[in-house]
């Protein structure tokens, strides 16, 4: 599986240029597109979605960029747990997807790395869905989703409860079926009371690069799947 991580991570530091500010993403294929973009050893800098993307761009050596000192990012790069043919995504597996979704909202182009095994007909039938709900509504919360027809669990870490980056917690939940309609339940949960972001992120990607186990790379956009390595 490495390897569809790899190449898929590999191809994304190909799109970058020197001069670029960009969104560095978070998780296990980001790591490879980060290894790849220092290799490079371009004139760039960017903003990192997450605390643990941060420290791995000062170990490398990648310049990184306030997220105050800039309205525009010319990419962002970050993997997903699913993506469906629309380029709709769930995302916060690594529970980072509050400040992904607000660095991808800053680009100009956002391009998804994942493994090809992670395109599916319908988001959330296997991966639930992560609800990033500040601590004081996480009962709240949990009750309304419950009565919205989801299966909900909290998530926790090794040593209890699970933080994000912002202090918050993390509601997995689970609609039986899968999401019927993702720009509906995006607006339904974006108004939900205590819930700082969710995990879906509709209209927000421009393309993907999807790596096989075999290295090669297909590249989706809305229009058209073009094999990158033929
Ligand atoms: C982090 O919160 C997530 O959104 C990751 O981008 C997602 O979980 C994909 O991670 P991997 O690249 O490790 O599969």
């Amino acid at each position: 599986m490495s390897t569809g991580k790899q190449a898929a991570g590999e191809a994304a530091a190909e799109l970058v240029e020197s001069g670029m500010r960009l969104g560095l993403g978070t998780g296990s294929t980001v790591a490879f597109f980060l290894d790849a973009l220092a290799a490079r050893r371009l004139d760039v800098a960017g903003v990192p979605t997450s605390e643990a993307t941060a420290a791995r761009c000062r170990e490398l050596g990648i310049r990184l960029l306030d997220i105050d000192e800039t309205t525009e990012l010319d990419l962002a790069v970050d993997g997903a747990d699913e993506l469906d043919q629309r380029l709709q995504l769930i995302k916060g597996g690594g529970g980072a997807l509050l400040r992904e979704k607000v660095v991808a909202s800053l680009a100009v182009r956002f391009v998804v790395i994942a493994t090809v095994d992670k395109l599916v007909d319908r988001l959330g039938a296997s991966f639930p869905l992560p609800v990033e709900v500040v601590p004081f509504a996480r009962r709240p919360v949990h009750h309304r989703l419950q009565q919205r027809g989801f299966e909900v669990v909290e998530r926790h870490g090794d040593a209890g409860p699970y933080r994000t980056d912002n202090g918050n917690a993390i509601l997995d939940a689970r609609f039986p079926g899968g999401v019927q309609d993702p720009t509906v339940l995006d607006i339904e949960l974006a108004r939900m009371p205590g819930v700082a972001d969710h995990g879906l992120f509709v209209d927000l990607a421009t393309d993907a690069l999807l790596g096989d186990d075999r290295g090669g790379v297909q590249q989706l956009t809305n229009e058209s799947t073009i094999d990158l390595s033929t």
